[in-house]
């Protein structure tokens, strides 16, 4: 049984993921891989309603620490429960946002050492690392905008504009230092062309096809 691939989906708030995946699922579909969607914080009942925990601006107390293990607690269910099973046996997984949202928010936002986040990375993950991240670029101003249109602000929503420019300069580190494994898409652009990039994207780095 060949192992599935996993494919991951970042950026700052607002840069249309949610879009992107589902037009994406469409696309793989017809090309006979039906992969499972998930997400992080999140993907299990358990981690679930840790991500209703993080979110939850009534929890805007909660500490820089607290946050990152709350954030790897939920991982480990997930990768133990979710992704790892399906990856097992062939299936392919979409996940919306991974390890590296969390070197972005809680490393660049919040400001915790990336040390720290490599060492429950290496505990939590155990060497598995996406196939693929797709990150969505975006100006912070236009995917905060876009973002609190849809709905009231959670817990990361309501960072200022100076939190928001440390999450982006931080992914776009991760794409300099990763670039094998990490493609960055232009997310200021029409929806269609975002979807032919992001097709163009998995089609030559995975499906071994242009
Ligand atoms: P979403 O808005 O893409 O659904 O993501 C939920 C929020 O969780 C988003 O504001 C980013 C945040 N987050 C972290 O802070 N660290 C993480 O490791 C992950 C996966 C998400």
């Amino acid at each position: 049984m060949t192992r599935g691939r996993l494919i991951t989906f970042e950026g700052g708030e607002g840069a249309g993921k949610t879009t992107q995946i589902k037009r994406l699922v469409d696309w793989l579909q017809r090309q006979g891989i039906d992969p499972l969607v998930t997400r992080e914080p999140g993907g299990t009942a358990a981690a679930e309603r840790i991500r209703a925990l993080l979110l939850d601006s009534a929890n805007a107390e909660l500490s820089a620490d607290a946050e990152l293990l709350l954030v790897f607690a939920a991982r480990a269910d997930h990768l133990a429960r979710c992704i790892e099973p399906a990856l097992a046996s062939g299936r392919w997984v979409l996940c919306d946002r991974f390890t590296d949202a969390t070197y972005a928010y809680q490393g660049g936002g919040r400001g915790l050492d990336w040390s720290r986040i490599e060492e429950l990375e290496r505990f939590v993950q155990r060497g598995l690392q996406p196939d693929l991240t797709l990150l969505f670029d975006l100006s912070v101003a236009s995917g905060l905008a876009r973002a609190r249109q849809r709905s009231t602000p959670d817990r990361f929503e309501a960072e200022d504009l100076a939190f928001f420019e440390r999450v982006q300069a931080a992914y776009r580190q991760i794409a300099a230092r990763a670039a094998d494994r990490v493609c960055v898409i232009r997310a200021d652009q029409a929806e269609e062309s975002v979807a032919a990039d992001v097709k163009a994207c998995v089609a030559q780095r995975l499906l071994d096809r242009c």
